[in-house]
């Protein structure tokens, strides 16, 4: 199994269960070693089950890299689980620098591409092979405040679902649209965290144990967290007004990590 993003939150938590609970190996990619080093030990005697290589995987490069190691045997693996991503600060979409724009984009939605562009022929043909994509709510219900995460985790929706009818009974492609999550995503807000999105939001834990068990079981589409279903929801009855109620709701927070919306 090759987890992206395994150096912290969910990614770390996805690795974390599928060795102890599901008994597999798996190759961890992130940037940060040290991160990757405190999962390794933190698996003890299992520790020999996870191996980690430091790649940035909003490049292109870095995926022909990964897929060159498994094409010569370096790591087994037929399955693999996008998961790396960041959260831009909320702000309106002029707010934001071109670096910005660039970086969430390359990350968030080309990084699923380039993995599916590599990956694909090396899976196809493989009994049990999987690519499972970690969108999120924001894919089910675009919010004022997260443009530019809302367009990528839209696509990689999209692209999820396209490719999964494509590769029916070949490759399962599911996309995973999680409500809020506790994780660090927050820390780029520049503001703290509120206590209102920590009382919403789920234990990582809990969430990498609900992936794993709907991806298990072959669902398709995997949404979770009553946030998410809650937006999903409003979203379908009310395309437009939802998303202004969505805001009007941040603005009368009065939270610090919305002022920019
Ligand atoms: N937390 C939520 O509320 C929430 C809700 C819905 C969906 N999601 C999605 O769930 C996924 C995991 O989010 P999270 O909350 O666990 O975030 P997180 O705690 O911030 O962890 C992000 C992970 O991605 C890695 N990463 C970031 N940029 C990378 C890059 N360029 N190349 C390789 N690895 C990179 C980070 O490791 P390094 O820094 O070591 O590279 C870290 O391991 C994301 O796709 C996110 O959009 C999260």
């Amino acid at each position: 199994m090759i987890v992206t993003g395994a150096s912290g939150g969910l990614g770390k938590e996805l690795a974390l269960l599928l060795i102890r609970r599901y008994g597999c190996r798996v190759l961890g990619i992130a940037r940060n070693e040290k991160k990757l080093m405190l999962v390794k030990s933190e698996l003890g005697d299992l520790s020999d089950r996870f191996e980690y290589l430091l790649l940035d995987v909003s490049r292109r490069e870095s995926w022909t890299r990964l897929a060159e190691q498994v094409n010569s045997g370096t790591f087994i693996a037929d399955v693999l689980i996008n998961n790396a991503g960041m959260l831009p600060r909320f702000a309106k979409f002029g707010m934001y620098a071109h670096d910005e724009i660039e970086t969430c984009m390359s990350l968030d939605q080309n990084s699923v591409i380039w993995a599916a562009e590599h990956f694909i022929p090396i899976f196809e043909g493989r009994e049990g092979a999987a690519i499972i994509n970690i969108a999120s709510a924001d894919a089910l219900c675009p919010l004022a405040g997260t443009s530019l995460y809302s367009a990528a985790k839209s696509a990689v929706r999209a692209f999820s679902e396209a490719l999964r009818e494509e590769y029916r009974g070949r490759i399962y492609i599911p996309a995973v649209c999680p409500g809020f999550i506790r994780t660090d995503i927050m820390k780029d807000q520049g503001h703290s965290v509120s206590p209102l999105v920590k009382f919403f939001s789920m234990p990582s834990e809990k969430a990498a144990r609900i992936v794993l068990r709907r991806a298990n079981g072959g669902r398709s589409r995997i949404v979770f967290g009553t946030d998410a279903h809650f937006m999903s929801a409003a979203y379908k009855i009310a395309p437009v007004l939802s998303l202004r109620f969505f805001r009007f709701l941040f603005r009368a927070s009065n939270l610090e990590m919305f002022s920019d919306v």
